[in-house]
């Protein structure tokens, strides 16, 4: 017997349904209280589709099936927000915390706090216009940023719809939670592709996808933190908080109001003892001042409010043991050593490896293989070991000995100051890790030439060197596992996308001990094509090239002439214009340091600024001009504040040229 479930809905029905799907939804997503199965809201959700695609002028705005889009968008268009994102000033310890309170006090004595947890994602704005979500968009400069609408309407804890009339803008955080952030690495693991370094660096990945679908996949979370744009009457800054949670938005794990020092110090070390069992990473505590009214009358300085703080959590340290230590020789022949450590969760992520430097640095702090390590991860950098616990050794800790012989060709390998190097120019990491550089963004940006299929060229003896590249065949590559048709022809074509690259790129590809990108650049700036042709006094004449830069670049090229002479045959780099003489601007003859994120890469700002007569350094010092950053500008920021450097933001940039 078949049992035909009938599928008929009457128009109220369907209305009842999209409410009780939303019920349940927001059950499941923002108050983690799931009140119905799986399976009954996927039945209730099939209905509901079926009745749409009968009746698609009915479909109601807050229907769950209008939160992925089909359209695979080709770029996101920048959007300004209706008032800026700001950034947070960032505090480390008691004594940062008693000095901000002092000032903060200074400017209006009678105040109270609003602490909540900084949460470890990428920023997002959302607008609402009478209850309707209309544009989500990221932080950018915190004066505009990308609409990405359609991603932002698949996460969940986002109401499509809210019971506000009028214009509001909700900011908040998007997070992936540590769980979820496992799951996606372990996937792309089996799929073979990159994984992503931590859960913050996931979330931002997955919000920007071009594929909603692809965003709707990674259940990302959206905390709000405040608001922009509004006009809602609260006096506090927790009344305000209270009614956006009441709007259908998540609350915090913890967050609290205090009056006094005590009660942020404890609620701060409460958050720090809850950390790690909490499903989302926090970097630190937020403290804002909770009238709306003080908040107005401290205002802001250039980048961060005067009313609110970041309290950041101290890096995040682990016990483990050191199970071994290897050897990774790298382009130029430098054998490094690497810890290998008994995996361990550091906030989310699965730490297996640590720096170690170099083995004057293991006799230093006389490391051994089998000793309990402390490692510490802070942000993004690789972690390390700050410390050997020598009270727990029990004997069987073995010395590590100082290499002879290269891990990977066997040569002898000999010690140039604190480095030890493989000689052997034909070594095949050498071969390998030279390739992967030739083929990385700021040298030859060959797209889909990454790690994993240099080492698969060369251990199937395809590519014994970079000239090797240019002779590949689509039949060589389609007898390669992994590869079809298209991903063979990407390659192909990424490869003859060289031609005619920009000199500095050819220059810096070629991989030459202290010639980076910089260097690679004056030079061709300089010499042009003719580069092969410089003595060690013209490249002495370029303001930052000194000896043994000069030196570097002289040797290799002795050495290596008939090899770049064929690649300058082959790839014909395109010599930059020679400079004339830039007009009358802010930023002639000044020097320039760029920093954090800006709404175009800071490589065309770069070019810009050159092109202005600008000389744009890496790092400020007292005789920077201009500092302009971008957001999350970090300790250069901080550094030209220090020594009174003036800072610009990229948009007061733009308006004095
Ligand atoms: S408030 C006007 N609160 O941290 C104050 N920001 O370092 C603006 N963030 O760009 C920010 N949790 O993306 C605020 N509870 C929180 C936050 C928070 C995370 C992020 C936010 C901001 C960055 C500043």
């Amino acid at each position: 017997m078949v049992i035909y479930e009938s599928v008929t809905m009457t128009k109220q029905e369907y209305q009842e349904a999209v409410e009780t799907l939303n019920r349940w939804a927001y059950h499941y997503y923002v108050l983690d209280d799931p009140i119905a199965t799986d399976e009954e809201y996927d039945k209730l959700y099939h209905k509901v589709v079926r009745y749409e695609a009968k009746h698609c002028d009915e479909v109601l705005l807050d229907s769950p099936t209008q939160r992925v889009g089909d359209v695979v968008s080709e770029g996101f268009s920048k959007e300004k927000h209706l008032s800026r994102m700001w950034s947070l000033e960032d505090i480390f310890n008691y004594k940062d915390l008693e000095a901000w309170l002092k000032k903060t006090y200074k400017l209006d004595s009678n105040i109270s706090l609003y602490c909540e947890p900084k949460y470890d994602g990428a920023s997002l704005n959302l607008i609402y216009e009478n209850g309707k979500l209309i544009k989500g968009i990221t932080r950018g400069d915190g004066v505009e940023g990308e609409l990405i609408t359609p991603n932002v309407k698949t996460i969940r804890s986002i109401p499509l719809t809210i019971e506000h009339q009028g214009i509001l803008e909700i900011r908040g955080e998007v997070v992936i939670f540590k769980d979820e952030f496992e799951k996606i690495n372990e996937e792309r693991l089996k799929a073979g592709e990159g994984l992503f370094a931590n859960p913050r660096n996931a979330a931002a990945g997955s919000l920007r996808q071009l594929d909603p679908k692809i965003t709707a996949a990674r259940n990302l979370v959206f905390l709000p933190y405040g608001v922009g744009e509004n006009s809602l009457p609260h006096k506090l800054l927790s009344e305000k908080m209270e009614y956006i949670y009441s709007l259908g938005f998540k609350k915090p794990p913890l967050r609290a109001t205090c009056q006094d020092i005590n009660e942020i110090e404890a609620i701060y070390q409460e958050m720090v003892k809850q950390r790690d069992s909490l499903p989302m990473m926090l970097d630190g505590m937020v403290i804002k001042v909770n009238e709306i009214a003080a908040q107005i009358d401290m205002g802001y300085t250039v980048k961060v409010p005067r009313w609110a703080v970041a309290y950041k959590f101290p890096a995040v340290e682990k016990v483990t043991t050191l199970k071994d230590i290897i050897l990774q020789v790298g382009r130029t022949g430098a054998v490094t050593p690497v810890a290998v450590v008994e995996p361990t969760q550091i906030e989310g992520v699965v730490v297996e490896r640590a720096t170690l430097h170099n083995f004057d640095e293991i006799k230093r702090k006389d490391i051994r293989i089998g000793d309990s390590v402390i490692i510490l991860r802070s942000g993004d950098v690789i972690p390390k070991i700050i410390k050997v616990l020598t009270d727990r050794r029990n004997g069987s800790e073995k010395e590590v000995q100082r290499p002879t012989n290269c891990p990977v060709c066997g040569s002898e390998l000999l010690q140039e100051d604190v480095l030890i190097k493989c000689q052997n120019l034909t070594c095949s990491a050498r071969v390998v890790n030279s390739i992967i550089y030739f083929a990385s963004k700021p040298c030859l940006n060959i797209d889909g030439l990454g790690n994993k299929i240099v080492e698969q060229l060369f251990h199937e003896g395809l590519v014994a060197s970079v000239l090797d590249l240019f002779a590949l065949t689509k039949e060589q590559l389609l007898s390669l596992e992994g590869f079809k048709e298209k991903k063979a022809q990407n390659l192909l074509d990424a490869i003859k996308n060289t031609h005619k690259s920009e000199l500095w790129r050819f220059i810096n590809a070629l991989g030459i001990e202290h010639i980076g990108e910089v260097a690679s650049k004056m030079i061709a700036q300089q010499f042009g094509l003719d580069f092969m042709r410089a003595t060690k006094e013209q490249l002495l004449e370029i303001d930052g090239i000194g000896e043994e830069m000069a030196e570097s670049f002289l040797e290799f090229l002795r050495v290596n002439e008939s090899l770049v002479m064929q690649l300058l045959e082959i790839i014909e780099p395109t010599a930059p214009q020679q400079k004339g003489e830039a007009k009358e601007n802010p930023f002639k003859g000044k020097t320039v340091v760029l920093t954090g994120t800006m709404s175009e890469s800071r490589g065309v700002i770069k070019e810009m600024l050159e092109n202005l007569g600008a000389k744009v350094s890496g790092s400020v010092s007292r005789k920077t001009d201009f500092v302009i950053y971008g957001e999350d500008a970090g300790s250069k920021y901080d550094k030209a504040l220090s020594l009174g450097v003036t800072t610009l933001t990229e948009e007061q940039m733009r308006e004095l040229l």
